[in-house]
Order: structure tokens, then C-alpha cells, then sequence
């Protein structure tokens, strides 16, 4: 096999065409009309994306040109001004929508809460005015480190009315992880939680925020909900209460008119290398690629009751619960806790209980919900889904039949979904009236998306062969920069192939255009659907005094995709399962609990070339069980095998 090719040895030719009845209300309906959209975007993208912006958002002042510069630095839609939340809420408030149910909320103890478009509308205006009371203004940034509790969506739209910029850090991060992300963004202000239910249990989150406050001294302020009751602290002059201080506040505030390129939010995600990268996302491209990408894929109609069961701390919650969503005025689903809390039933009586329609979720979710068994979604009535999709990672074959059959009583079409958080939204989808599926590939590109896969050289490979997934045409809501870092931004996504987005996926196309990805290319974990880096969790590691050097893996896992295994050389002698232990929360504590190592392995030396790189093939190999290898080997035993490897390559 040459070395520019990734083999691929999945073999699917099983197909789904969309029902007759599904496409004839789809809004695309037809696989001639996705080609039709799909040509005349790739022909004319100024003509494609500049008639989609004038018909579906709200302008405050139009925009002189649609795009302006070559990739990576395309300007979009400049000289235009508008408002997110303008078109998130306002422009549903003269018509009968005013009163639809904008968010459906159910917190994990069973509460809920619904907000129409009206209250949101209102409770927007309120923290956005609380917001400007406590000196935030346009441009600052504000860190959200919240629960998944409405006050997040409401902090979310409230920081776009103002044009201040949002940046959301998952409540499963550590306090080191706030103030690293706070320090980075330079924060002026957090809005947090006293704490958030998962599994029945409180997750405190104000207690994390101040610790990671003694080493992030931007932050000014702190906005602090009261979700569970656990006890927090308050500091006079720094912390307040949200319910005292919407309590006084206007619910009007008019909506800033921002330019098309204002920052919209930072959200950090992992490289290969270095500290979290703030990918940063501008207004008007943004929102147009979430809005019509939600309606296209998800096929979003007013009577629709959507549930994407992300959180809204990755981009999926940013795009796909939040912006999209209430850009089309839909109403949107959102649950606070866990799958599998009071029991495993937990998202199948939601679906019934609020007669969801359209599903999305990801692959390690639907592995979980097969390991329950068949009989938790047969004790709900799933009849009122139409649509299903899935995001974050390949989906096996296996797992695609299962939630076809199981869950989408093999009536409803699958969307698996393919995009990063650069590219804002989704891009490679089968369009659920037009698009015959195929279980595990996300099928075609989106209308404006022009993929390619090509070799390490740039050379265009043919019909299944495999190798680098990029893009050779810029697209609206593609990521603007890696925040206060530029530099990063040019050498992470457009110096490895010239002229082409590149962000770390192999893929292969088939003989009908069918995309297959084959996973992540360069030392990026996926683990559970979300992205980690080898090298953060190394650096861990060795912050631990005893850790001398470390090395860190993936391994297929049953349920994650993909497992952690670390490789550490210890500075004393001991191999305790004590030491494990310490190790594994030390990494808990350093980065969060996503990144819980399942496997730590001591080893006398960690195995590397000549020229000192990690051999990391043969580290998976080990982690895998594909090399055998006893607990108790030693320095010498690793340092023969990488030899013995170092020769063959
Ligand atoms: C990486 C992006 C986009 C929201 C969730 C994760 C993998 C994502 C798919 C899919 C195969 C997928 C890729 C990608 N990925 N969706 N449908 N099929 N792989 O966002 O953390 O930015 O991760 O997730 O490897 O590069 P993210």
C-alpha cells in the first residue's frame, strides 16, 4: 500500500431511499434538485450564498458584496449590519410565533420549564440590559460555564444582543481548564451555576469557578444562577445573584447593530499541539450557515418538535439546540441531564412525553442505548418521530441498522452528519427527502461545500481511495481565526495542503460521490464524540511530580469509540494501583472528566525513534491489544519492539 493512501476496509451497500411521502414535503425534495442547488452554488457561490442571505435573514443595513478575499481570510456579506437575536427572536414576535414554544426545557429532577418566543424575547432583553449594567460592552468577552439550564441560552443570545462575544466552556471541564480558557479570552465576565444535577447528583460548578478565578484576574465579575440550592460563596462587589439582578432590569433593549464579521463566540476545542484553540465564529456567515443548514438537513417545518440531546457547551449545542434552530423559529428540546437517569428510559419518555419529531444525537449515545437493550425504547411511544440524525463520530454500520429499526420504527430517515467546530455547521448530510443513505457515510456535500480528497501532496485521489478530507472553496460560516493567535489559525488548517481547508480527517469517496470518513488523522482522540488531544493530556501528566515522561493513545472502545491509554514513565519506583488512581484524577482534576483515562500503563521508558518521536503506531497497537504485551514489562521489552518497528519503517 503507498504510504499517501489510508486503506479502508469497511464494505456497506445496503441503501435507504427516502419515502415517497417524506419527499414530497421535504423542503429539498428530490436528488435533482439537491444537484440543481449543488452546481449553481459551486458555479456561482457569490450568486448562491448572497439570495440565500437577502431572502432568509434580517438585515438592519444590506450588505455591499458577499464575499470578499480568497480562503482562508473570505470576508462575508461586508458592509452589511444585523443582529442575531434579531433574527433568533424579534422577527417571530409580529407573527402568530409569538407564541409558539421557543425552548422546551426538562431539567434531569423532572422539573420543566417552557419559554414562547415572547418570554425568551424578554428574558434575553433582561440579561443583556444586566449585562451592560455590569460594564460589559460590545466586543468584551464572557465566559458561560453553565449547566444546561435555560439561563444558558438566555446568557447565550443575551451577550449576541450586545454584540459582546460568548465563550462557553463545558461544565465537565476543571477549574484549570476556566482560567486557561478565561486568561486565553481575556473574560471580563463569568456567568455560572451553583451547581448542576448529573445523575441525581450536584456537579458544583460556582466552587470551580472560584478557583480557576485565583489564576485568571481579567474576570471582573461573576453572574451566579441558583440551580440546585448547593452553597456557594458569594464575594461582595465581584459576585451576584442572577435572580436579583433580573429582577429590576428592562425587558426591552434594543438589539446593537453589528457588522456582518462581528465576533459572535469563541469556543475552544483541541489540536495536536499546544493549548486549547479559541475557534472563533463572526455574525452574519454564521448565522446563515446554521439557519439554512438546519432547515435543509433537518428538514425544520413549524409543527416540528426538535431534540438535539448535545450540550450546548460543544458547537453542536452553539448551532444546532440554539442558533439554527431559532433562526427558523422552531421549537427546540432541551434536557439538562443524563440518558440514563432515573433509569435507562430517560430519552425515550421524553420523546413521548413531548412528541418529538426530529432526533439527533451521536453514535456513542446510540452504542450506550443498545448496550441498555431494546426494551427501554419499547416502553415509549416513539411514533411521532419523523427524522433522526447523528453527529460527532463514524457510525458503525451495526449501530446505524439498530437506531433505523429500533428507534426510527424503519420509517424515519437517517441525517449522519459530518462538520467540525470550524466549520460552524454542518457540510457533508444527505438531505433527508433527496438523498438515498447509505449506513455509515455521511453521504454528499451540502450545497457551498466543495470537498476533495487528495494525498499529502495535494494530489486529487479517485473513487475509493482513501485519504485527506478538505475543502477547496470558502464557505460563510466557516471559522474567521484562532483567537489572538492568527498564526496557528494559517499553520493548523491551510499549510498542510496549499490552498485548501485541512482539519485532520481521512476519508474516502465511493463510485456515486459518497463520503466515507475513515477518522482523524493526526494526534486528535475522539473520544465519545469529542475531540481531545493526545499531547494535552501528556502535559497532565507530567505536571504530576512522579511522572517522568508520558505518552498518550486511543484503543477502540464499545461505547467511547475511542478509549484513552496512557504510557508513564515514573520518576519513582513504584507501580502501585494507588498510584493509578492518583494519576487518573490528577488528570480528572487537570482537565476534566472527559478526558478520565481508562487505561494507565507503567513503563520503564516510552518508546521512540531515533530522532525522538513517540512511536505512537506502536503504542495503539499496544493499547489495542493488537501487540502483546504483559503487565510487567519493562524498558527493555518496549525499546526491542520499537527497534524491531523502527526497522521496518
Ligand atoms: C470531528 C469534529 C461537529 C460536532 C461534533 C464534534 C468527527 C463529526 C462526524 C460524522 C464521522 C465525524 C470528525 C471531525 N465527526 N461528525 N458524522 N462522521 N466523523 O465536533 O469536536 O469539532 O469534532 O468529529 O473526526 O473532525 P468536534
Amino acid at each position: 500500500m503507498s504510504d499517501d493512501a489510508i486503506q479502508s476496509v469497511l464494505q456497506e451497500n445496503r441503501q435507504f431511499p427516502p419515502s415517497e411521502a417524506f419527499s414530497a414535503d421535504a423542503h429539498i425534495s428530490s436528488d435533482e434538485q439537491y444537484q440543481e442547488m449543488w452546481q449553481r452554488a459551486k458555479d456561482d457561490p457569490d450568486g448562491f450564498w448572497g439570495e440565500l442571505a437577502r431572502e432568509n435573514l434580517d438585515w438592519i443595513e444590506p450588505f455591499d458584496q458577499v464575499s470578499e478575499g480568497d480562503m482562508p481570510d473570505t470576508k462575508w456579506f461586508t458592509g452589511g449590519k444585523l443582529n442575531v437575536t434579531q433574527n433568533c427572536l424579534d422577527r417571530h414576535l409580529d407573527n402568530w410565533r409569538k407564541n409558539k414554544a421557543a425552548i422546551i426545557w426538562e431539567g434531569e429532577p423532572g422539573d420543566t420549564r417552557v419559554l414562547r418566543y415572547q418570554d425568551l424575547h424578554r428574558e434575553v432583553c433582561r440579561f443583556a440590559n444586566v449585562l451592560k449594567q455590569l460594564g460589559v460592552e460590545t466586543g468584551d468577552r464572557v465566559t458561560l460555564y453553565m449547566p444546561m439550564i435555560p439561563e444558558l441560552a438566555i446568557a447565550m443570545l443575551a451577550c449576541a444582543r450586545i454584540g459582546a462575544v460568548h465563550s462557553i466552556i463545558f461544565g465537565g471541564f476543571s477549574a484549570d481548564a476556566v482560567a486557561e480558557r478565561n486568561n486565553d479570552a481575556q473574560a471580563k465576565l463569568v456567568v455560572t451555576a451553583d451547581a448542576g444535577w448529573r445523575r441525581g447528583k450536584e456537579l458544583p460548578l460556582k466552587a470551580a469557578v472560584d478557583k480557576s478565578l485565583e489564576k485568571s484576574p481579567s474576570v471582573e465579575k461573576v453572574v451566579v444562577v441558583r440551580r440546585t440550592g448547593y452553597e456557594v460563596e458569594m464575594v461582595p462587589d465581584r459576585d451576584y445573584w442572577w435572580h436579583d439582578l433580573v429582577e429590576t432590569a428592562s425587558t426591552e433593549c434594543e438589539a446593537t447593530p453589528l457588522d456582518s464579521e462581528h465576533p459572535l463566540f469563541i469556543l475552544y476545542t483541541s489540536g495536536s499541539t499546544g493549548k486549547p484553540k479559541g475557534v472563533l465564529h463572526t455574525t452574519a456567515g454564521y448565522l446563515l450557515g446554521t439557519t439554512m443548514t438546519s432547515r435543509w438537513v433537518f428538514d425544520l417545518k413549524d409543527d416540528d418538535t426538535y431534540w438535539c440531546t448535545a450540550d450546548i457547551g460543544w458547537i453542536t449545542g452553539h448551532s444546532y439546540i440554539v442558533y439554527g434552530p431559532l433562526a427558523n423559529g422552531a421549537t427546540t428540546v432541551m434536557y439538562e441531564g443524563a440518558p440514563n437517569w432515573p433509569d435507562e428510559g430517560r430519552f425515550w419518555q421524553i420523546v413521548e412525553k413531548y412528541g418529538v419529531s426530529i432526533f439527533y444525537t451521536a453514535p456513542t449515545a446510540i452504542r450506550a442505548f443498545i448496550k441498555w437493550g431494546d426494551d427501554w425504547p419499547g416502553q415509549a411511544d416513539l411514533s411521532s418521530l419523523r427524522l433522526l440524525g447523528t453527529v460527532g463520530e463514524p457510525i458503525n454500520p451495526e449501530a446505524w441498522m439498530w437506531y433505523h429499526r429500533v428507534i426510527g420504527g424503519e420509517r424515519c430517515p437517517i441525517v449522519d452528519t459530518w462538520w467540525q467546530t470550524e466549520t460552524g455547521g454542518i457540510m457533508i448530510s444527505p438531505l433527508p427527502g433527496a438523498t438515498a443513505t447509505k449506513p455509515g457515510s455521511c453521504t454528499r456535500p451540502l450545497p457551498g461545500i466543495v470537498p476533495e480528497i487528495v494525498t499529502k501532496d495535494g494530489q486529487s485521489l479517485g473513487d475509493n481511495q482513501g485519504g485527506l478530507l478538505v475543502m477547496k472553496q470558502p464557505w460563510p460560516s466557516m471559522l474567521r481565526t484562532l483567537y489572538g493567535d492568527h498564526d496557528r489559525f494559517l499553520e493548523t488548517y491551510f499549510s498542510e495542503i496549499p490552498g485548501c481547508y485541512f482539519a485532520g480527517d481521512g476519508a474516502r469517496r465511493d463510485e456515486d460521490g459518497y463520503y466515507w470518513i475513515m477518522g482523524r488523522v493526526d494526534d486528535v482522540l475522539n473520544v465519545a464524540g469529542h475531540r481531545l488531544s493526545t499531547m494535552e493530556i501528556e502535559s497532565a501528566l507530567v505536571a504530576h511530580p512522579k511522572v517522568a515522561e508520558a505518552a498518550v493513545v486511543g484503543f477502540p472502545h464499545d461505547l467511547k469509540g475511542e478509549g484513552i491509554c496512557c504510557f508513564v514513565t515514573m520518576t519513582v519506583e513504584d507501580d502501585s494501583e494507588e498510584l493509578k488512581a492518583e494519576l487518573t484524577s490528577h488528570v480528572r482534576e487537570q482537565i476534566g472528566a472527559i478526558a478520565t483515562p481508562d487505561q494507565i500503563r507503567f513503563a520503564a521508558a516510552v518508546p521512540k525513534t531515533r530522532s525522538g518521536k513517540i512511536m505512537r503506531r506502536l503504542l495503539r497497537d499496544i493499547a489495542a491489544g493488537r501487540e502483546q504485551i504483559g503487565d510487567t514489562t519493562t524498558l527493555e521489552d518496549y525499546t526491542v519492539l520499537a527497534k524491531l518497528r523502527e526497522e521496518e519503517e
